[in-house]
């Protein structure tokens, strides 16, 4: 199918959202034809929109079965669908919309959205594959409460789950049963997750520095039950690391991990359920190396501390992509640093930062942190977003000392935990924190090159001919290692 020319999107365009969604209701039934999605939306007219202005939707690939606002079915000239929207001219200042589509996540080969791998359901939405689940105002600066109640056939499909904590589950007529799962932390669509299937799990649990207990769960096929072990150990390091060092803690009852083998990356970060490729959590002594244990140590910290930069405080739009990639990648490489050698890893994140950013950004792909225009955004997952990223908040740290930069981090999280925010609301914070003058820093967001417009004028530049040690990143696509 021939898709749509692609259009620009520019950060100097961007406007808040005309509506909010307060409360997402969702109700999956899987089935091994056609899964059926019933979304229930407590939506209110922002205060800022045009009280005319109609509401649109994001919706891809979707089937379109029903629309009710208010409990009553609209007729088909009441709404208007198109390829990647459904928009409703008329609606109150706050209603309640439900919506019902059909999906075939077995045909879904694009790994975004709901699809299967190894037979079982798992989801994918970062950063727009919520519209291919159902119609949605997928932007993440629209944050919502979401319930999630998954139902299928309990003997193909035993283990049900979702973001936040588990909330009701038992067995149904059919040999079908339910698991409903409730997420108090208002979230963006795109850290949404939905996982159904037959999986072993490897438990444990965690006590918080205020004495909060934490269910632990590692969920994985079952020939692989025996190599989660420094997995789990690694979710209990980076759960202290980031309580002694940041003050940050762990805020809901269970934390999940699922492996699976179809994944585009390295691993995501959906609220309480984070869903990694498999090779970044299986190890076990007599197939795995000291790298690869430290490379999943590495990850698994990376996603965990997602938790706060990225899911507490998240991205007002995909421009702001490095406010949390950035400053996650600096989270797991202090932590790295200091579970290993600090030289020996810097060292290592220097070296790919010269072969593989500065290589970027001498070429025709050049761009800066915070990009100012974009076609597609799954193209900024970069090692400028990511590894520049990084080190433009090292120098934050460099410049304030360590405890200017807490201060920082800790008026960041005071002002805008639950916001949807912008690099230049951390650089506000890490200014106020500590009186400084970072003024002229916020050129390092929207500026592209490694050496100033010499290295682009001279020509000639020494390559580094060191060995390409692509370690840790989360994001880097698994077959570029
Ligand atoms: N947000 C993920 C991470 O860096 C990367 C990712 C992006 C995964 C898009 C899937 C899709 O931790
Ligand atoms: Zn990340």
């Amino acid at each position: 199918m021939k898709e749509a020319t692609p259009r620009t999107i520019y950060l100097k365009d961007y406007s808040p959202p005309d509506f909010l969604i307060n409360e997402t209701v969702l109700r999956f039934e899987l089935g091994d034809e056609t899964t059926r999605v019933v979304s229930h939306l407590r939506i209110r007219r922002s205060a800022t929109a045009d009280t005319a202005a109609p509401l649109v939707l994001d919706g891809e690939n979707l089937a379109l079965v029903s629309v009710a606002l208010g409990g009553k079915p609209l007729p088909a000239e009441a709404y208007l669908v198109d390829d990647k929207s459904l928009t409703l001219p008329n609606v109150p200042d706050a209603f309640e919309l439900t919506v019902e589509t059909c999906l075939r996540p077995q045909d879904n080969t694009r790994l975004e959205g709901l699809y299967r791998s190894s037979g079982n359901f798992c989801t994918q939405c970062e950063a727009e594959g919520f519209r291919r689940i159902t119609y949605y105002l997928d932007r993440p600066d629209v944050l919502s409460v979401f319930t999630t109640t998954v139902v299928a056939d309990a003997a193909k499909y035993p283990v049900l789950l979702s973001n936040g904590n588990p909330a009701a589950s038992g067995l149904l007529e059919d040999g079908q049963h339910y698991a409903t799962w409730h997420d108090p932390y208002p979230k963006p669509s795109y850290l949404f997750a939905l996982v159904a299937g037959d999986l072993a799990c490897h438990r444990d649990e965690y006590v918080t520095a205020s004495g909060r207990r934490v269910d632990l769960r590692i969920y994985v096929e079952a020939h692989n039950a025996d190599k989660c072990a420094h997995a789990m150990a690694s979710v209990k390091k980076s759960m202290q690391w980031d309580e002694e060092r940041f003050g940050l803690e762990y805020d809901l009852d269970i934390y999940m991990i699922v492996a699976v083998d179809d994944f585009n990356m390295g691993a995501m970060e959906n609220k309480g359920l984070n869903v990694f490729n498999s090779r970044f959590v299986l190890a076990r002594p007599d197939t795995a190396t000291d790298d690869d244990y430290e490379h999943i140590e590495g990850v698994i910290a990376h996603e965990y501390f997602h938790n706060w930069t990225g899911n507490r405080v998240t991205c007002r739009d995909w421009f702001q992509l490095s406010l949390k990639e950035g400053l996650t990648v600096f989270r797991d490489q202090s932590f790295t640093a200091e579970m290993t050698s600090g030289t020996v890893k810097r060292i290592g994140d220097v070296r790919r930062l010269r072969t593989h950013q500065f290589a970027e950004d001498a070429g025709p792909m050049a761009h800066p942190v915070r990009p100012a225009a974009y076609m597609e955004i799954n193209n900024f997952y970069t090692v400028t977003v990511y590894e520049k990223g990084a080190e433009v908040v090292r120098m934050y740290e460099t410049l304030l000392g360590r405890d200017g930069f807490r201060r920082g981090m800790d008026l960041y999280f005071k002002r805008h935990d639950g916001q949807a925010v912008t690099t230049d609301d951390f650089l506000a914070a890490m200014t106020d924190a500590n009186g400084a003058d970072l003024e002229q820093f916020r050129r390092w967001y929207d500026q592209a090159g490694t050496r100033g417009w010499r290295s682009r004028t001279s020509g000639s530049r020494k390559q580094d001919a060191t060995r390409c040690v692509c370690a840790s990143p989360a994001h880097r696509r698994p077959d570029s290692r």
